[in-house]
């Protein structure tokens, strides 16, 4: 049984080194992936609490050209995914009305796991955890 956890976990070492950066050596894509996850988490919690934030410091529109880790291939459509995600938040920040920011929120969220299911896995459960669940929550 242990080779198979050992296997499974050097597989993720080697699909996504995402979870293993050190800050010393951070590449300047990752450590705004750090922040974005960061606002994602402060937004849900204002959201769950019935408030509807407005303002981040975090810049987006930096994942256009922000370099990877060294050897980190991105895929050939990352401009273009980026500027969908960029369209989501803006879409997001846009709206005032809770139900609608909620639901634009987790438009959001699934445009962060449709890239990152095909170039980055390592992420993907502290991502999709910050799912809302729409009706009646
Ligand atoms: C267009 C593709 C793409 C989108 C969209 C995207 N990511 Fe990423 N993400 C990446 C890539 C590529 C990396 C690896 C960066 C590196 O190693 O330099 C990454 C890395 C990360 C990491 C790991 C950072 C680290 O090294 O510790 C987190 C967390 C993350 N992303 C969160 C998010 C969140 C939250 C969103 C949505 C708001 C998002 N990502 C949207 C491609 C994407």
């Amino acid at each position: 049984m242990w080779f198979v956890k050992t296997f499974a976990s050097l597989l993720l070492i080697t699909t996504c080194s995402c979870l293993l950066a050190q800050s010393n050596t951070e590449s300047e894509l990752a450590a705004l992936m750090k922040k974005m996850l960061l606002f994602i988490k402060s937004e849900r919690t204002a959201l769950v609490a019935g408030k509807t934030p407005k303002k981040t410091s975090v810049n987006f529109e930096g994942i256009v050209t922000a370099k990877p880790t060294e050897g980190k291939k991105l895929l050939p459509n990352h401009a273009e995914q980026s500027v969908k995600l960029i369209q989501t938040i803006k879409a997001y920040q846009f709206s005032n009305n809770l139900s609608d920011k909620k639901l634009q929120f987790n438009l959001v969220i699934n445009t962060c796991l449709d890239c990152h299911k095909q170039v980055c896995p390592g992420p993907i459960e502290a991502i999709e955890k910050n799912l809302l669940q729409l009706n009646g929550q």
